[in-house]
């Protein structure tokens, strides 16, 4: 049998850091033409510690940047109408090109309520009905950051898409569900035929076996086996958990939604977890803030 080619370990760190340097540039050139810096803001409700860290991260990656950052933080016990009016008076500041409220919202807070009540001008999460739905006509935008994360790492590792079979794992409204339309639309970097599973589907390893390119966004730690996969396949990997490992120093490890160490010896080309998508997804909501200054999006 000949020998299998090389898998491609697809650098999330590596094309996330050329992105960050693309806008960082970008944001330069437009400060020495005398404009403005763009600025992204976040409102944080209550002290949930993954959302703490997921916006201060997002602070110190728009500083390294260039881009304004500021962070409107809330107590926990913010009503709903007190947030709403946070969310207006950032729709109406000038000073704000775009904004994101992080999830998730207290229980007694809608975030249906809430995120509709954002601008879709300044949704730079890509998550009001408005961007969804010129997402799905294929208008122009705002993606929200996962799936935009993932087409710009199979552009940049040229992964062909046109007429393969994309199968996509999970339904989800910010991951399974905008990717499955994206990569199946017309246009460059798409074009593919694209099959969704989720809890319901039937004959799941049948679909998967008959993937070129697999996108696993199901949130069950090591799901994808390398019985599930045929050799070649293109995996992308969303989820991110941690493992209890008591050979770790900090006691746990992390992995994604595909059993790593197996698929990755039949994979072309696969995602690391950590280190794949995960770190797209803050440069792409970067570079939504500049599309939002540009006002590239919506006059
Ligand atoms: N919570 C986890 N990820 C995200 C995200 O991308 N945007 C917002 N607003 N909240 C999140």
């Amino acid at each position: 049998m000949a020998k299998k080619n090389e898998t491609i370990i697809i650098d999330g760190r590596l094309v996330s850091a050329k992105i960050k340097e693309e806008i960082k540039e970008e944001v330069a050139h437009l400060i020495d033409h005398h404009d403005k810096a763009p600025h992204l803001a976040a409102v944080l409700v209550g002290d949930d510690p993954a959302s703490q860290t997921y916006v201060n991260g997002k602070e110190k990656a728009a500083h390294a940047v260039g881009i304004v950052s500021s962070i409107y933080r809330l107590p926990e016990n913010t009503t709903e109408k007190e947030l709403l009016e946070v969310v207006n008076y950032l729709n109406n500041d000038d000073e704000v090109d775009g904004f994101i409220v992080q999830l998730p919202l207290p229980k007694h807070i809608s975030e249906e309520k809430v995120i509709n009540a954002i601008n879709p001008a300044k949704d730079v999460d890509g998550f009001t009905p408005i961007n969804v739905g010129n997402m799905v006509l294929g208008k122009p935008a705002y993606l929200s950051a996962t799936p935009f994360g993932i087409v710009e790492l199979l552009k940049n590792y040229g992964v062909e898409l046109e007429g393969k079979h994309v199968v996509v794992l999970g339904r989800s409204n910010i991951v399974g569900r905008p990717i499955s339309i994206l990569l199946s639309q017309k246009g460059p970097h798409a074009n593919a035929t694209v099959t969704v599973c989720h809890s319901r589907t039937q004959n799941l390893e049948e679909i998967t076996q008959s993937a070129d390119v697999l996108i696993c966004a199901i949130g069950v730690p090591q799901f994808v086996k390398a019985g599930m996969v045929k050799e070649g396949v293109v995996v992308i990997d969303v989820g991110i958990h941690r493992l209890p490992d008591d050979t770790k120093e900090k006691g746990y490890r992390i992995v994604g939604d595909v059993d790593y160490d197996e698929v990755s010896k039949k994979a072309s080309y696969i995602t690391p977890v950590p280190g794949g998508v995960g770190p797209m997804t803050i440069a792409m909501l970067l570079k939504n803030t500049l599309l939002a200054h540009k006002k590239e999006i919506y006059k």
